[in-house]
């Protein structure tokens, strides 16, 4: 079966490892098999903040991540939001077709609306999943490689384009999400990873960032080290990561370290890392900001060309 691919990020930061393992891994797979296209979502940033702040270094952090973790430019469609109108106009006909009960009941918004900063919620905080269908939708995309927290707007989106195709005739297919292979990753705090939760290691950091991060990782008090994702969440969390990182069971990490305590698993954890990492960082260096920027511009024009003609297909269906 071959796939439109469509995902993306908010260039709020660097990507981290729990976007690598739960979702960029995936991308580097698919490109090699289907058609894929990868959203730089500019205008998702101004759903919790008064303004998109530093936008351009972000998007040029970004960019160089794709690049270094092995996205290939000559087979994926690197595009920002902010570059197709056409993209954005979709969200129009797309917003009739949920209901405010619907939009209201979105699980990720709500964890989002509870972590959020600010003291008034935005009305793009509760629309902004319409939008993501618009993302996903512009380019007909039929799979959807996302982290769990995703999946809430994976569902909006199979919604608007099932009502869709129903209210105007058959112009959207279903899309499927898709999961990373990974089981979730916590931060190192054992809350969930995120960048502005300062829990999470970036790609781009340091080795000695990294290890200064593991270090200050939360642990027990347990110097037996065993993995029980249920009882100890926080060390079967660090050696979930070290698992993932050396393509092993974390049990059996666990059974290596034994009594040496939380000290051996974080040294062990750091090495582990380090030496994955090592590649995509040394890739990093290697990229340069204009030529990714020049990439991105080439990415827009391919996506705008989508995206005009499935706003032409659009307004015909719906007899404008
Ligand atoms: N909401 C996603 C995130 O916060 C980013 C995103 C925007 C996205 N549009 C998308 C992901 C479309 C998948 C498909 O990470």
């Amino acid at each position: 079966m071959n796939h439109t691919v469509l995902t993306g990020d908010r260039p709020t930061g660097p990507l981290h490892l729990g976007h690598y393992f739960g979702t960029l891994a995936n991308r580097v797979r698919l490109q090699d098999v289907h058609e894929v296209f990868v959203l730089v979502a500019d205008y998702q940033v101004i759903i919790d903040r008064d303004r998109p702040g530093g936008i351009q270094a972000n998007i040029d952090d970004l960019l160089l991540d794709y690049l270094a973790v092995g996205l290939d430019p000559g087979k994926v469609t690197i595009f920002q939001h902010s570059a197709i109108p056409e993209l954005n106009q979709l969200l129009l006909p797309f917003l009739s077709l949920v209901s405010v009960a619907e939009l209201n009941r979105n699980p990720t918004v709500k964890d989002e609306i509870a972590h959020s900063s600010q003291t008034a919620v935005s009305g793009l905080m509760f629309t902004y999943p319409v939008h993501q269908a618009a993302d996903i939708l512009f380019c007909k995309g039929t799979l959807v490689p996302v982290g769990k927290d995703q999946l809430p707007h994976v569902e909006v989106t199979r919604l608007v384009a099932r009502r869709f195709n129903e209210r105007y005739g058959a112009v959207f297919p279903v899309p499927e999400a898709m999961m990373g292979g990974a089981p979730l990753l916590n931060g190192l705090d054992g809350g969930k990873m995120s960048k502005s939760r300062g829990n999470a290691i970036s790609l781009k950091a340091s080795e000695d960032e990294t290890a200064a991060l593991i270090r200050a990782a939360r642990t027990d008090s347990d110097r037996h080290i065993t993995y029980e994702p249920e009882t100890r969440p926080e060390v079967a969390n660090l050696l979930l990561l070290a698992g993932l990182c050396l393509g092993r069971a974390p049990q059996e990490i666990a059974e290596e370290i034994g009594y040496g305590g939380a000290r051996r698993l974080k040294e062990l954890l750091t090495e582990a890392v380090n030496e994955f990492l090592r590649p995509i960082r040394e890739r990093r260096r290697e990229v340069d900001v204009a030529e990714a920027r020049r990439i991105l511009r080439e990415g827009n024009a391919r996506a705008r060309e989508r995206a005009v003609d499935t706003l032409e297909e659009v307004r015909v269906a719906m007899g404008f």
